[in-house]
């Protein structure tokens, strides 16, 4: 039987690469460099499957209808950079990779909080820069975590993954908004109180913490008034989506003093990160590493397959996006 034909967009774990191969007529991304919007749509038409990451874009436009692929295999849990619904109308099946990538992604957010407060990333640089001066009692002080108040936004499973970590390794108080209502089942025993409206969170909260998705009615959501709200000592982390985050507000908020810091894995207009937030020393810059494990990565590719797998022996995919 002829192998069915897919297009990795960019170079996946050598592992999953290989497994893939096996059953299918790969083609891969060999510079791994991003794909043109342009040559993806054209992939749609010579192709049975198209797998995108989140560093591509797939806009309305390239949906025309009639193409060959029929299924988009997204490799990552996010698919704000792809049009669901164009996609969709065009009789694509959508699928991601939620779950695996969980674990990864807290620790990501747990490393921008402590960093932050810490002023680690300030410390190495001064450290490496050879201006160390020696040990003495004000020298960078950061802030203490342990029984500050964290602030979630989003209380999925991400959400409730970072809140566990602060809880029990830095003795955190979590508050929380989450749209619907998480069920003590989801909670399991962490200790968290659900507030009525995201301004009371950011009021009540020593650190806020972004776990919500991008597009939409959540871009910008945290414009200049809401960043306002988390006050001058506060921190913001944003391990989710960039434009979650009015960016030029929050340069302006960061320069006014009116927030005390941000810790960030991912911006607007990835990889174009502004000169502002690079030259100020009250931000951690991480390069999108929320998922960047080995194990990860390679799990994240494996769903991928599997529901490739599923999609193209007549089966129900195991991870659709609706
Ligand atoms: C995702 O999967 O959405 C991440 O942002 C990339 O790992």
């Amino acid at each position: 039987m002829t192998k069915k034909k897919i297009l990795l967009t960019r170079r996946w774990p050598d592992t999953v690469e290989k497994r893939l191969s096996v059953d299918y007529d790969v083609t891969l991304n060999t510079d791994d460099v991003p794909m043109t919007i342009d040559a993806i749509g054209a992939a749609l038409n010579d192709h049975d499957a198209v797998c995108p990451t989140v560093s591509d874009k797939l806009p309305a436009s390239i949906f025309t209808g009639g193409h060959r692929a029929r299924i988009l295999g997204n490799y990552g849990v996010g698919f704000n950079h792809i049009d669901i619904t164009a996609a969709t109308g065009a009789g694509l099946t959508v699928t991601n990779t939620p779950g695996v990538l969980t674990d990864c992604t807290a620790d990501t957010a747990l490393t921008l909080m402590l960093m932050l407060a810490r002023r680690a990333g300030e410390g190495e640089r001064e450290l490496r820069a050879g201006k160390w001066a020696g040990w003495r009692p004000t020298h960078m002080m950061g802030t203490r975590l342990g029984g500050k108040v964290l602030g979630i936004i989003g209380m999925g499973r991400i959400g409730i993954a970072t809140a566990r970590r602060a809880q029990a390794a830095f003795g955190m108080n979590v508050v929380f908004f989450n749209r619907s209502d998480v069920s003590a089942e989801k909670l399991d025993g962490l200790q968290a109180m659900r507030l009525d409206t995201i301004e009371d969170v950011l009021a009540a909260s020593d650190v806020v913490s972004l776990h919500l998705p991008g597009g939409g009615a959540n871009t910008h959501m945290m414009n200049a008034e809401r960043l306002a709200l988390i006050g001058p000592k506060g921190m913001l982390i944003n391990s989710a989506r960039g434009d979650v985050i009015d960016q030029r507000a929050l340069i302006a908020a960061l320069q006014d003093g009116k927030l005390g810091g941000a810790g960030l894995d991912v911006f607007e207009g990835e990889p174009d990160v502004p000169a502002e937030l690079i030259a100020m020393e009250n931000t951690v810059l991480l390069p999108h590493l929320g998922s960047a494990t080995t194990e990860t990565r390679e799990d994240m590719g494996n769903m991928v397959a599997d529901n490739l797998d599923a999609f193209f022996a007549g089966k129900p995919v195991p991870n659709p996006v609706s």
